[in-house]
C-alpha cells in the first residue's frame, strides 16, 4: 500500500462517509487499487453510500470467523470495501485492541492495494485513534460550526498528545467556495495552533448541495457524475492528498 488515509471529524454528521466513499471511488478510478474500510462500528453506512450489500462484515474478522482477506468485497475492478455491520454485538467492546487488530488485517492485504481509506465513527474513542494514528494520514472533515470546531479540536489534540501526530489534512464541508473554505480554515487553524504544536493543511472543500443529497438517496457516489462541480472538487482533494495541500 502506498498511502492510507483515516477520515475523522470529531462531530457526527460532518460528512466523513461522504468524503470517504467518494475519495475511495476517485482513487480507484484514477490512481490504483483502493480498499475502503468502514470502521464505524456503531452505524456503518459506507456500503449503503456505495450501493453494495456485502455478505461478510468486519464483525466476522474481529470474532475470528474469517480472515481479513475473506471479508473484502469487490465493488468494482479497482475498488474494494470491508463493510461494517449495523447493530454489531461483537464490536460492543470498542477497545484500542480492536483498532490494532483491524490495522493488522489491513497490513495482511496491503500488498494487494495501492491506497487505503478508513471511514471512522464520530468522536475520538480509543479504537478509532489506535487505528487511525498508525501510519495513516489523518483527514478531518470540518463544518463551520462552534460544536464542530470544538470536537475536531479535541480529536486533533488526542492524536497529537497521545499519538504524536503533527500533520492534519482539513477538508471543509458545507462550504460554497475556496475563498470561504480558506476563511473557515484560517479561523480553525488560528484557534488550534494557539494551543497545539501541529500543522494543519487545507486540502479542499465540498458544498452543501442537492446533487450530493440525491447521490445518497440513489446510493451512487456523486463522483461518478463527471459533469458536476463536485466531481472536480473530489479530484482536487485527491490530488492534494497525494501531493501538496492548497
Ligand atoms: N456536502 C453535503 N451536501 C449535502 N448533504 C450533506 C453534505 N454533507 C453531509 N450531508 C448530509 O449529512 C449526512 C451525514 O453525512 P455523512 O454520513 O457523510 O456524515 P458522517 O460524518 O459520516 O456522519 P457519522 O458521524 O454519523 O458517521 C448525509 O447523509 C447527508 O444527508
Ligand atoms: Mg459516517
Amino acid at each position: 500500500m502506498k498511502k492510507s488515509f483515516a477520515i475523522l471529524s470529531g462531530k457526527g454528521g460532518a460528512g466523513k462517509t461522504l468524503l470517504a466513499t467518494n475519495l475511495a471511488t476517485a482513487f480507484a478510478e484514477q490512481k490504483g487499487n483502493t480498499l475502503l474500510v468502514d470502521a464505524d462500528f456503531g452505524l456503518p453506512n459506507a456500503h449503503i453510500m456505495l450501493g453494495v450489500n456485502p455478505e461478510r462484515t468486519i464483525d466476522d474478522y474481529i470474532s475470528g470467523k474469517h480472515s481479513f482477506e475473506e471479508i473484502i468485497h469487490k465493488v468494482s475492478p479497482k475498488l474494494s470495501i470491508v463493510a461494517g455491520k449495523s447493530g454489531s454485538s461483537v464490536l460492543v467492546d470498542l477497545s484500542a485492541e480492536n483498532g490494532t487488530k483491524i490495522w493488522h488485517g489491513i497490513q495482511s492485504v496491503s500488498e494487494n492495494f495501492d491506497y487505503g481509506i478508513v471511514d471512522n465513527s464520530a468522536g475520538a474513542e480509543n479504537h478509532t485513534m489506535s487505528l487511525s494514528c498508525i501510519e495513516s494520514t489523518l483527514v478531518i472533515s470540518l463544518v463551520d460550526l462552534p460544536t464542530n470546531f470544538l470536537d475536531a479540536y479535541s480529536t486533533i489534540k488526542i492524536a497529537n498528545q497521545e499519538h504524536k501526530i503533527k500533520d492534519f489534512m482539513i477538508c471543509i464541508n458545507h462550504c460554497n467556495s475556496l475563498t470561504n473554505a480558506r476563511k473557515v480554515f484560517d479561523k480553525f487553524n488560528a484557534i488550534t495552533t494557539q494551543f497545539l504544536q501541529v500543522s494543519l493543511h487545507l486540502i479542499g472543500f465540498l458544498p452543501k448541495s442537492e446533487k450530493i443529497e440525491a447521490s445518497i438517496t440513489s446510493r451512487k457516489p456523486f463522483y461518478h457524475n463527471k459533469k458536476n462541480q463536485e466531481h472536480s472538487l473530489i479530484d482536487s482533494i485527491m490530488k492534494n492528498l497525494d501531493g501538496n495541500a492548497l
